[in-house]
């Protein structure tokens, strides 16, 4: 079935009174004669908003997203038979994330005095969100005719780029910081990476996979300043625009170099959702890079990172995610800034109240709303991306709770 099948055969539900069912049939002619791209931008763009101004006896809103959600599912799934053509795959390799759950949270929604959902991407196979952007920029150089893919990590990128590699096929090569710890190193090679350690922090691994790019003639595969990896993290946005009722007012998550905050941006940008959803990122003191660089109006280079969460542990983030969050503005994209003491406790909460397990990064995001940053004041509905990560077992998080004094 091609796109614009699925979108025929979707819309005459809809078909409620007479003026509808020509508009309907208006579109089922156009939809037949357009193709690729044009007809990617119209589902994307048009499509939604002109449903809503033609139907006047039903309400206005409730039809826009509908049909935004119709249009959201219908381009998502043109995308992956794209790429899947592209690879000349079965669907499923293609498109190489799930999606995943929404969770209501009783507890965090009681404890922010707003309704909290928790984005369930610690449950992607390779345990974060980063398949979603890494697994489409893996998967693209694949379909260019990549037969290595190299990338530097401080842990999730590269299970990420390792499972997709193992996916479609082709060897990886994983460069990671010595603080990575060995269960990651252990599960790189289970798909089947070969495991590089270099330096004590990303930034340090990361010149040494550019060094190995050129030696083993491998394509590379940013961590987080890609691209095509953006469009992947935006994918996250799309299933919101399908799992909610209507657009949240804020979407919380944190920033490390800066790809996942891209994503979500290019995502809230394509569902019509900027004007009314806010991006609340989460760092902790010690990874500050993204909240230091906004507050001085320049990019700032940490002297070293200082925190738990290691995730986070870009010195410096990209350069178009900080030019992006200047472009929309403080009223558009706020820092919350917590402390790793924070972090982990929202980690625990988070395993005590979801039974799930993720990392301090992932902390320093759920620390907003345990927090009750006032980045959050006067939000009624508020998603938060549990973007996961490997790096973490009970014994660790146990540990860095006594550590911290908890
Ligand atoms: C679990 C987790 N959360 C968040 C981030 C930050 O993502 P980004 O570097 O795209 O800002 C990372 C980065 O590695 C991560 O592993």
């Amino acid at each position: 079935m091609r796109a614009h099948d699925i979108c025929k055969a979707a819309v005459p539900v809809l078909t409620v009174r007479p003026t509808m069912a020509l508009r309907v049939a208006q579109f089922n002619i156009l939809g037949r004669r357009m193709a690729g791209t044009m007809w990617f931008h119209y589902a994307r763009d048009f499509l939604p908003k002109y449903f809503a101004n033609s139907c006047r006896g039903l309400r206005r809103a409730s039809c826009y997203h509908s049909f935004t959600r119709l249009a959201a599912k219908c381009v998502a799934d043109y995308r992956s038979r794209r790429l899947a053509m592209k690879l000349n795959l079965p669907l499923d390799v293609a498109r190489l994330h799930e999606e995943t759950p929404l969770v209501p949270s009783e507890h965090l929604s009681e404890h922010l005095g707003a309704e909290v959902f928790l984005k369930m991407d610690c449950w992607q196979r390779p345990g974060s969100f980063k398949i979603r952007g890494i697994g489409r920029t893996v998967g693209l150089a694949v379909a260019a005719g990549a037969q290595h893919v190299v990338t530097s990590s401080g842990g999730n990128a590269g299970l990420a780029a390792a499972y997709a590699a193992k996916r479609l096929g082709v060897p990886a090569t994983v460069v990671l910081p010595s603080t990575t710890p060995a269960a990651v190193h252990e599960r790189l090679r289970r798909y089947g990476a070969e495991v590089v350690v270099h330096g004590d922090v990303w930034d340090e691994a990361d010149v040494r996979a550019q060094q190995l790019v050129e030696e083993l003639k491998g394509s590379y595969v940013h961590p987080f300043d890609q691209p095509s990896t953006w469009e992947g993290h935006a994918s996250l946005v799309e299933e919101l625009a399908r799992q909610l009722p209507r657009p949240p007012d804020a979407i919380v998550t944190c920033v490390g170099g800066g790809g996942l905050l891209m994503g979500i941006l290019q995502g809230l940008s394509a569902a019509g959702w900027l004007d009314t959803t806010r991006v609340v990122f989460g760092e902790t003191q010690g990874a500050s890079s993204m909240s230091q660089s906004l507050a001085a109006g320049e990019l700032v280079t940490l002297p070293s990172i200082d925190s738990v969460a290691k995730s986070l542990g870009a010195k410096r983030v990209s350069r178009a995610a900080f030019d992006r969050c200047v472009e929309l503005g403080p009223a558009r994209v706020l820092p919350a800034v917590t402390t790793d003491a924070a972090a982990v406790a929202a980690c625990l909460k988070l395993a005590e109240h979801h039974r799930a397990l993720v990392e301090p990064a992932c902390g320093a995001a759920l620390a907003a709303v345990t927090e009750r940053s006032a980045a959050l004041a006067g939000c009624r509905t508020v998603v938060v991306e549990v973007c996961g990560g490997a790096i973490v077992d009970v014994p660790s998080l146990n540990a860095w709770a006594r550590d911290l004094g908890l």
